[in-house]
């Protein structure tokens, strides 16, 4: 690949962009995905954000999505549930697919499309309610629990999963809010867990978080892996390491390379992924 690294930042790109850019580097795709996107684009009105996107997720694997800021991990992450879909100047091309089935498909019911494709934000989110009542939400929505009973089982068994039910089964009715910030955030897991999704996404969902707690959430991500297919974006690259099997590096829209994370973080292919882990850009 040509790429001089005296050659100013934006002679890089345009030289890059049509020839050794275009097509990502290493192994997007696995055998028996759960989720596969396919050439996906994302435009923001007139502004590409996302260009040629193709990934795969398999079963009982974290992949991890690294990249500078601004390079299109929460826009590719927010495909995957069709929450671009609550942007108005969105629109996403290309395919992406759920157990094979087209999610974009205007017979796909969007509510039910996030259950089996849950999302854990930055910031923990819990609803106004009690921790209680954040949890049996969605079972209740979705018609989950035929009583009250099995309603209580699946708050409980989520709470367990999410590692919170410990901390908090003495104080169901309290207020979500009353946490601190990493239990908060499991109660958004253990929320996400109850309506039993297939994929769970995480856009950074530590970086408000204390080391401590942190590492919880990263021990948390490692069990979880042996239900669901976890995709996560993180700003830290140890991060990425430490939870992920599979990491896809993006730089500026493009997905640049894909591989088994301690590949990408010992041997990188791709001169661009190289600069980035080893601290020269972004
Ligand atoms: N709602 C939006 N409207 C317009 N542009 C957006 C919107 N969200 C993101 N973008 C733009 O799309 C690009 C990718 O953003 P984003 O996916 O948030 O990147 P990352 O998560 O990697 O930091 C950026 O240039 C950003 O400014
Ligand atoms: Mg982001």
């Amino acid at each position: 690949m040509a790429s001089n690294p005296e050659q100013p930042v934006n002679v890089q790109q345009s030289l890059t962009r049509s020839d050794a850019v275009a097509r990502t580097v290493g192994e997007a795709t696995v055998a028996n995905p759960v989720m596969s996107a396919r050439g996906v684009n994302v435009f923001y009105g007139d502004k590409h954000a996302i260009r040629d996107v193709t990934l795969d997720v398999a079963h009982n694997e974290v992949v991890s999505m690294i990249g500078p800021s601004g390079c299109g991990k929460s826009t590719f992450l927010r495909c995957l549930n069709r929450l671009n879909d609550t942007i108005e100047s969105a629109r996403v091309t290309g395919l992406i697919t759920l157990d094979g089935q087209d999610v974009y498909d205007r017979r796909q019911d969007v509510v039910q499309l996030r259950a089996r494709v849950g999302m854990v934000f930055q910031k923990p989110n819990p609803f106004p309610k009690s921790i209680y009542e954040n949890v049996a939400y969605g079972p209740r929505i979705h018609g989950l629990a035929a009583d009250r009973s099995e309603l209580d089982e699946i708050v409980q068994t989520s709470l367990q999963r999410a590692g919170l039910w410990d901390e908090v089964k003495d104080r169901l009715s309290q207020p979500g809010t009353a946490l601190s910030g990493g239990q908060q955030q499991r109660l958004c897991i253990a929320r996400t867990i109850a309506v039993s999704p297939e994929v769970i996404l995480m856009d950074e969902p530590c970086s408000a978080l204390d080391p401590i707690a942190t590492a919880r959430i990263e021990d948390l991500i490692d069990e979880l892996r042996q239900n669901y297919a976890i995709c996560i974006v993180t700003h830290s690259m140890q991060q990425a390491a430490r939870v992920s099997q599979r990491t896809a590096y993006f730089h500026l829209g493009d997905l640049i390379e894909v591989g088994p994370t301690d590949l990408i973080f010992t041997n990188p292919r791709h001169k661009l992924t190289e600069d980035y882990i080893t601290g020269r850009f972004g």
